[in-house]
């Protein structure tokens, strides 16, 4: 198979009939007037400055989210299947919402600094727009007092190649999430992208299995009604793309995504010991080409095409237990950015993270970002990667 870059797109074929100055006219014995009409405008796409395979080569462009107007999701079947149990007393009291201005302010700094980082490292940083979360809004399936935020763009974005796709939700404060991104998706689709939005879900009661208890369930909080995924639940390795069943990705949305990137692409649907599963990067965190962070306490095993790789289970993560994480566990430590096969950011205080990744080669950038952690992710969920330099490659051969 040919080597595919981003920088050789193929012409775009516009088969719009460009029309000559006069109209196309009927006769009355239904024959049509054959004019002398061009059918097909043959541009060329420029390169897509949207191009990305890999979660380790050369970061160029990226997303980093906002944390503006963030509100409280309102507690539901699906939150209580992932969210941290002791944090319910704040989504039944807070639902609906804005978070506490104290902690978005926190919050935003750390993002602010964790982009001027990356423009300093001569990465272009992009950022969505500022939306008002705080409006309610309504479908013919339900209602919300709000929306959520524009906080993590992992979970909705999601790269492969030359083309950036809209996921389908399953959180229903999500829904609208879109508005935040669809300015810089202009952009990037005028610019050369391929641009796709998943098939819009309902969201309507049958995705969602009646009063799910997280503590008596052995399955998934969400049913097969419609294809729904995370952007957040999948990773990228060149032509293999890894991702889990989790409470917001179902396997109609996993065929979906299989259909969809066809043959080029091979997609993996991994176990692990996770019943909060919500997100694949806390679990599996690919660093480099061949070198792998896997969190040993979900791991269960992983597929022969990885027994070449090096396997790196990172030390425990040191967040304090009165440090509030509203929406994951203490691994969110291992949500980290790379930006080459070196460079990898990762929280400031999470010391043996950073000696672990010092000893085996890699070179940590240390940031602040715990506040940041508290609307659930770090830098890994806080970014989409617009593009990274480099080529699809099978990575497994
Ligand atoms: N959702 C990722 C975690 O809580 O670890």
């Amino acid at each position: 198979m040919p080597m595919l870059s981003c920088e050789t797109n193929p012409p775009f074929m516009n088969t719009a009939a460009t029309r000559s100055a006069q109209p196309v006219s009927y006769r009355s014995d239904s024959r049509l007037l054959f004019d002398d009409i061009s059918v097909t405008d043959v541009r060329v796409r420029p390169a897509s400055r949207v191009c990305s395979y890999s979660e380790w080569d050369p970061l160029e462009e990226v997303i980093v989210g906002r944390v503006d107007g963030a509100c409280v999701p309102v507690w539901d079947s699906v939150l209580a299947a992932t969210m941290p149990a002791q944090h319910m007393p704040f989504f039944t009291a807070e639902g609906g919402r804005r978070f506490p201005e104290s902690i978005l302010t926190r919050a935003a700094r750390e993002l602010d600094n964790f982009a001027a980082v990356l423009e300093s490292e001569g990465i272009t940083v992009r950022r969505p727009d500022s939306v008002d979360w705080s409006t309610a809004f309504q479908t013919p399936h339900f209602n919300q007092p709000a929306g959520l935020y524009a906080a993590m763009p992992r979970d909705f974005l999601l790269v492969v190649g030359d083309e950036i796709i809209e996921s389908p939700m399953a959180w229903r404060s999500r829904y609208f999430e879109f508005r935040a991104y669809r300015k810089l998706l202009k952009e990037y689709f005028a610019t050369g992208a391929r641009w796709t939005a998943a098939p819009k879900p309902e969201l309507s009661d049958e995705l969602y299995h009646p009063a799910y208890d997280s503590r008596a369930a052995n399955h998934s909080a969400i049913t097969e009604f419609e294809p729904v995924f995370d952007a957040a639940d999948f990773v990228r390795f060149g032509r293999d793309i890894f991702c889990q069943k989790s409470h917001v990705t179902n396997q109609f949305g996993i065929d979906w995504l299989r259909h969809h990137l066809g043959e080029e692409y091979r997609i993996h649907v991994l176990n692990f010991n996770d019943p909060k599963a919500m997100h694949i990067d806390a679990t599996l965190v690919p660093l480099a080409r061949g070198r792998l962070l896997l969190n040993a306490e979900r791991a269960v095993a992983l597929p022969q095409m990885f027994k070449n790789w090096e396997i790196l289970f990172p030390p425990p993560p040191v967040i304090p237990d009165d440090h509030p994480l509203y929406f994951t566990s203490k691994w969110v430590s291992i949500n980290v950015l790379s930006l080459n096969e070196e460079q990898v950011v990762v929280e400031e205080q999470e010391r043996p993270l950073i000696e672990f990744l010092k000893n085996h080669g890699f070179k940590p950038i240390p940031l602040p970002f715990r506040n940041f952690m508290s609307l659930g992710g770090a830098f890994h969920c806080a970014t989409v990667d617009v593009r990274r330099r480099g080529t699809l490659q099978d990575v497994f051969c």
